[in-house]
């Protein structure tokens, strides 16, 4: 018998985690015990608590899909900051601790802004003098002069984030590598997905735009920020193999294959969808926002098998919609 502890149960990632593991006890009763913890059944700031309810239920895996998300507020606020490096800090950190100390395994979370984006990178084919030495040999990425190898980040490369937010889920990762237990980083970007019957869950970026295509002839997205999106379910999966399959510990990259943009990413979708709607490239400059973002900021999966294409994944999300 397994047991699986999920926090932030009713985020975008925590509900498909707990999709996946209820559909997996109903299936096999006998194998897993799932507890699904959300703000109503804990507040995770409250430590003592925390320690206590998560030691009562003693878990084989945790999984803390708990974060700080609000990029921009905690960027112009410093209230707001506080909050961010409890969640992004000091939880992961506690966590880890606790973890460590039932002999339980850890997962936790962050982000591709944790990298700057200004990685030096190869241009038509030739070798920046700076060159990564990640033996890349200049991919093509269609349709751009440039070609981008270089600008994917391992997971061994060296954060330097660009605002506060990074700066959290960077400091996060640090301590929870410190106290260095069974522990699983799992690095994601532009994530989409959710559990669209769980009302709590929030809108995706793809969920927002679908509406917008609906209500608009034209809407404008934003032609930069390239990285890679993550369909939540996908993630879930992908994170359970790693621990199931007793995969070595440390920071892992895992998010759907193909690289894109906003605006690339709406083009998507709404040729997925059949919708007309007008979709107008602008720059990031066109949507000022107290956080700086990297420009590019693909994760480079070097340790597991990728994960299917986002436009798969997105037609699997759009069909699933449709039918709730
Ligand atoms: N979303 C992205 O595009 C993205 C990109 C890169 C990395 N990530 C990382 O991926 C992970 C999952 O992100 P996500 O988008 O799934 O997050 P999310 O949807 O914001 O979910 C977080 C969950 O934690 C809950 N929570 C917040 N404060 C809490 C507290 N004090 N006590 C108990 N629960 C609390 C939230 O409840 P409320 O909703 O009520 O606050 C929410 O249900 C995070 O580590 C995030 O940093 C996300």
């Amino acid at each position: 018998m397994q047991k699986i502890l999920i926090l932030g149960a009713k985020g975008m990632l925590g509900s498909e985690l707990t999709k996946l593991y209820r559909q997996l006890q109903a299936n096999n009763p006998e194998d897993y015990q799932v507890f699904a913890w959300d703000i109503d059944e804990v507040d995770v700031r409250d430590f003592k608590k925390l320690t206590n309810k998560v030691q009562a239920v003693w878990p084989d895996v945790i999984y803390n899909a708990v974060a700080y998300n609000a990029v921009d507020s905690c960027e112009e606020d410093d209230e707001e900051y506080a909050k961010a490096k409890v969640l992004n800090i000091d939880l992961p950190k506690k966590l880890a601790e606790i973890a460590n100390n039932l002999g339980s395994t850890f997962v936790h979370y962050s982000s591709d802004y944790v990298f700057d984006g200004k990685r030096p990178r190869y241009k038509n084919g030739q070798r920046a003098p700076y060159c990564c030495g990640h033996g890349c040999d200049g991919c093509q990425y269609e349709g751009r002069e440039e070609t981008i190898s270089c600008w994917q980040y391992a997971e061994d490369d060296q954060p330097n984030p660009l605002n506060r937010y990074g700066y959290t889920k960077w400091r996060g990762e640090e301590a929870v590598e410190e106290v260095s237990g069974d522990y699983y980083l799992i690095r994601l970007s532009k994530l989409f997905g959710g559990d669209s019957k769980n009302n709590l869950a929030k809108k995706s970026f793809f969920e927002v735009m679908w509406e917008l295509g609906l209500k608009h002839f034209s809407v404008k997205a934003v032609d930069g920020e390239l990285s890679k999106f993550t369909y939540a379910p996908d993630l879930a999966r992908a994170s359970r193999e790693i621990v199931e399959n007793r995969e070595p510990n440390g920071i892992y990259h895992l998010a759907n294959e193909g690289v894109a943009t906003w605006f690339e990413g709406v083009e998507t979708l709404y040729s997925l969808l059949n919708l007309k709607t007008k979709i107008i490239p602008v720059g990031p400059e066109e949507f000022p926002r107290p956080a700086q973002r990297p420009a590019v900021s693909v994760l480079q999966n070097r340790k597991r098998p990728p994960l299917r294409p986002y436009q798969e994944a997105l037609r699997e999300w759009i069909e699933n919609k449709k039918m709730n």
